[in-house]
């Protein structure tokens, strides 16, 4: 890999709100967007170098060709259709795995060597798409994953117990979907068991808000397209704190979508929304958390909805 340079697929909504916060973070040196309506892509690009007097250093920031991920450290997948009002992030499989095809030949084509992120939904099922056609190792195709999902839990946290959401970890696991879960087992506060935060907040948070919270959690995703018909700022931010783990060889640990290689006993070759350990090199190791009965029974069932849905397509 040369200079952090990062390819976006996609100038979506998704594609345009993480290149606007890399850009703004300044991430990453290079930026390339690609899109199927190039003209879009030249805009959007034209509209972010005017921005470059006002960012923290120096980038380039271009439209592209799948040429251009020949030299890339990172190539970022958000091409696609996204869900419209009712529908499922696997409603959109079929579509969606037809495009990722498409577009991991043409990077492959290009001799790229670097990591892939797939953002495109049912990101999980269609990160283990990209990962097939790509021939890569899967420890350089990752997913998503739950870090929005987990984003979205540590915010909630903290408006119900008024601490800053840096400081709560928490975790959800699973699908990037209706079958994701809370893995409050291991969540704490600055430290302190949430069990013992819950005990100790009585007049902020009691254990029959659990539910109420995983439930605007899952939900999320529902709600804000039923009022804006898309969700992007969000996913926007996980996508560049997943890349500065990349590009800064933090090894630092997030939920992601990731290969399962058996570190947990679940259904085999699939991708899932697990704890990782990220750096230059994508993933070093998933992280095996100690996770009670029920997550395990949780962890399990989404798995199988996985890889029921792999199953279903033909490779
Ligand atoms: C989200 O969770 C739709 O997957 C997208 O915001």
């Amino acid at each position: 890999m040369s200079q952090s340079k990062v390819v976006i697929i996609g100038t979506g909504f998704v594609g345009m709100s993480y290149a606007y916060a890399l850009l703004n973070q300044g991430t990453v040196e290079e930026i390339v967007l690609i899109d199927i309506d190039q003209r879009k892509a030249e805009g959007e690009a034209m509209d972010l170098n005017h921005g470059l007097a006002f960012a923290p250093r120096k980038m380039s920031i271009k439209s592209g060709t799948y040429e251009d991920c020949k030299d890339a450290g990172l190539v970022v997948i958000t091409a696609g259709v996204n869900q419209k009002d009712g529908e499922t992030r696997i409603d959109l499989l079929n579509r969606n795995a037809k495009i990722m095809q498409s577009v991991v030949g043409e990077v492959m084509k290009s001799g790229f060597d670097g990591i892939i992120l797939v953002a495109t939904n049912p990101v999980d099922i269609l990160t283990y798409v990209v990962w097939k056609a790509s021939g890569l190792p899967s420890s350089r195709v990752i997913g998503s994953g739950t870090s929005l999902d987990t984003a979205r839990l540590r915010y909630e946290i903290s408006q119900y117990i008024h601490i800053d959401v840096r400081n709560i970890h928490a975790y959800i696991l699973g699908e990037h979907g209706d079958s994701e879960f809370v893995c409050w087992s291991n969540a704490n506060v600055g430290g302190k068991p949430f069990k013992d935060v819950i005990e100790s907040m009585p007049n902020h948070i009691k254990f029959s808000d659990l539910d109420a919270i995983y439930k605007d959690v899952k939900n999320a995703a529902y709600d804000i397209i039923s009022r804006k018909r898309a969700t992007y700022y969000g996913i926007g931010m996980a996508l560049v704190r997943i890349t500065s783990a990349i590009f800064n060889n933090e090894n630092r640990i997030l939920p992601i979508s990731v290969y399962n290689d058996g570190v947990y006993d679940i259904e085999k070759d699939l991708y899932i929304g697990l704890p990782a350990v990220l750096n230059k090199n994508g993933v070093d190791h998933v992280v095996r958390l100690n996770l009670d009965s029920e997550e395990t029974t949780n962890l399990k069932k989404s798995a199988n909805i996985l890889k029921t849905n792999i199953n279903s397509m033909n490779f």
